[in-house]
């Protein structure tokens, strides 16, 4: 890891710490999950073997662990007091307790964050500190994770690059009879070959015909057909952050209204990225895109949210909702997602990731954003 990279945890500690005094909150836990390695640098897999680590207000980072995991402490860029465990459980507890004691959180109000921490951990955590209250603090760190640095920026503007390259050396096999999941295969693999990380974000989508208008659809083995509306929702990883890009494309001449409402999202998806700038609320995005497709009679149509944040999570804060009056600050990252269903006809989505900047907002993703028909 190079030396840049190593300076910025604690500046992100000091940060955290000004978070947990707004949330009233005496110390956060964290078990291996995206938020970790933000704050550590630590990169661990979740096994049966817990690891936690606790930050609190005027403490250095507390980690519990195994003994054969101690090695990764080494050379970090602040000081931590570790807490190892051997390999017979009946012992762990007491590395938890140590650690409890060592940071003073015998009855402290300690975050966690409920999308992450397992019932594993949370048992050994309630049986060293009994007295303590564990609740809810995963605001904490989604405030800083939600405003990124000019290195998440430019992870994230590579992980949309290689997503678009891997899409455009995918397109030359999509022609009529080709099937969902043979597109998929050949996606991931053009992934992997122009340097995305082996963890994908999530499974390429790719749903022609009916199914593209089923939002969350899985690859089947259905083949494409002339006339069939193509929808391809994918992503890469760089460095641990994401891309979530989506086209929509046509297997030949398509029928006049699934042009029409290829035309209506892409109205909706601009809109979306010309009204979105600092000092906006989340839910003012959403209505903006919602509105002309509202206007244009498919309200009903389209189903989901606008968008959602993006970088170390596929979803992440801030949710592009209408009833989330979170203020769009400088730094944030998001996706901008209209879409319109036609139940057991056809879908079309055009997904772009923005960052907010001082004169609005870039997209990362810049692929044409038509409908494109590919002849075959
Ligand atoms: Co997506
Ligand atoms: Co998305």
């Amino acid at each position: 890891m190079s030396a840049t990279k190593n300076s910025i945890h604690p500046k992100r500690h000091q940060l955290l710490s000004e978070e947990l005094r707004k949330h009233n909150l005496d110390a956060l836990v964290l078990n291996p999950g995206p938020s970790l390695p933000y704050l550590t640098g630590l990169h661990f897999h979740m096994s049966e073997r817990p690891v936690v680590v606790f930050f609190s207000q005027n403490h250095q980072p507390v980690v519990v662990l195994p003994e054969l995991e101690t090695l990764k402490l080494e050379g970090l860029d602040y000081e931590v007091q570790a807490f190892p465990y051997g390999e017979n459980p009946i012992q762990w507890v007491e590395s938890f307790k140590s650690a409890i004691l060592a940071a003073g959180l015998e009855n402290a109000r300690i975050g966690i964050e409920p999308r992450a921490l397992r019932v594993l951990e949370l048992n050994f955590l309630q049986k060293a500190a009994p007295q303590a209250k564990f609740v809810p603090g995963e605001s904490c760190v989604s405030a800083l994770r939600m405003k990124k640095d000019a290195a998440e920026v430019n992870a994230m503007r590579k992980a949309a690059e290689i997503a678009q390259n891997a899409l455009l050396a995918t397109l030359p096999s999509v022609k009529p009879g080709i099937t969902e999941r043979q597109i998929a295969t050949e996606l991931t693999l053009q992934l992997l070959r122009h340097g995305s990380d082996s963890q994908m974000p999530f499974s390429p989508i790719v749903s022609g015909g009916p199914n593209s208008a089923n939002p969350h659809a899985s690859p089947s083995d259905r083949p494409l057909q002339a006339g069939d509306l193509l929808v391809i929702d994918w992503g890469a990883n760089v460095d641990g952050y994401f891309s979530d890009i989506t086209r929509t494309f046509g297997i030949g001449p398509v029928e006049p209204e699934f042009a029409h409402i290829a035309d209506i999202v892409l109205q909706a998806n601009t809109a979306g990225r010309e009204i979105a700038r600092a000092g906006l609320t989340a839910s003012e995005i959403d209505q903006a895109t919602r509105a002309v497709i509202e206007e244009a009679g498919y309200g009903q149509y389209f189903t989901h949210r606008t968008g959602h944040g993006l970088g170390l999570e596929g979803h992440e804060e801030p949710y592009i909702r209408g009833d989330n009056t979170q203020i769009l600050e400088i730094g944030m990252s998001f996706t901008i997602e209209p879409g319109i269903y036609l139940p057991g006809r056809g879908g079309v989505r055009i997904e772009d990731d923005v960052v907010v900047t001082t004169g609005g907002i870039e997209s990362l993703s810049s692929l044409p954003r038509q409908l494109k028909i590919l002849e075959s």
